[in-house]
């Protein structure tokens, strides 16, 4: 089932999330709902807050990032078109390597893409859907989809990590979003629409 994306300017989105545990009710539905949303919107990454449920979860594929890449290897891009993957009450355990920019967008915020700094190198700890318990480190692409959900059950967005100035030029766009007053081919749910 599709479900709506939850525009910028919901309190949802700048909530910190809850740890969820085994019984957690339909948690493989949720988890395929999830899925299929994020796939008709082209996303290659969805958190549980942009469909309205405060938890520590989301997913991430990554094969339309590498087919976007064209045909030059990108090193940042290795191994991501077999990058599909769940992540639950994943913590970032480190931040490493060195400081890199990249345009980053939202399906929560159509249509902005603007350039975030973050660590190349991440280490991270998580259950996958089968609740197994994971340790991993991933760098380049995948590290930097998995930075900005993570950042979503955190209750941060990337404009959050815009200078005042950047922001404020965004600022009446944003409105815009939250107001509902933008043409998106995808289904969304907007909190201050009339
Ligand atoms: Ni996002």
């Amino acid at each position: 089932m599709i479900l709506p994306i939850i525009a910028f300017g919901d309190p949802v989105l700048k909530k910190g999330a809850e740890e969820i545990e085994e019984s957690y009710p339909d948690l493989q539905q949720l988890i395929s709902d999830m899925f299929e949303t994020m796939y008709q919107a082209k996303g290659v990454g969805l958190a549980a807050p942009q469909i309205g449920k405060s938890i520590r979860l989301f997913i991430v594929d990554g094969s339309p990032f590498a087919d976007e890449e064209g045909e030059e290897p990108d090193p940042k891009a290795n191994g991501i078109e077999h990058f599909k993957k769940v992540f639950i009450n994943p913590i970032i355990e480190e931040e490493s390597g060195p400081k890199w920019s990249f345009q980053e967008g939202c399906l929560s915020i159509p249509k902005i893409r603007e350039n975030v700094i973050r660590n190349e190198k991440i280490t991270l700890t998580y259950f996958d859907e089968k609740w197994n318990f994971h340790e991993e480190v991933y760098d380049g692409y995948a590290a930097r989809i998995i930075q900005h959900e993570y950042d979503h059950i955190e209750g941060v967005l990337f404009t959050d990590h815009l200078n005042p100035l950047k922001k404020k030029l965004l600022h009446k766009r944003l409105v815009n979003i939250s107001n509902g007053e933008i043409s998106i081919d995808y289904k969304m749910k907007f909190p201050n629409k009339k």
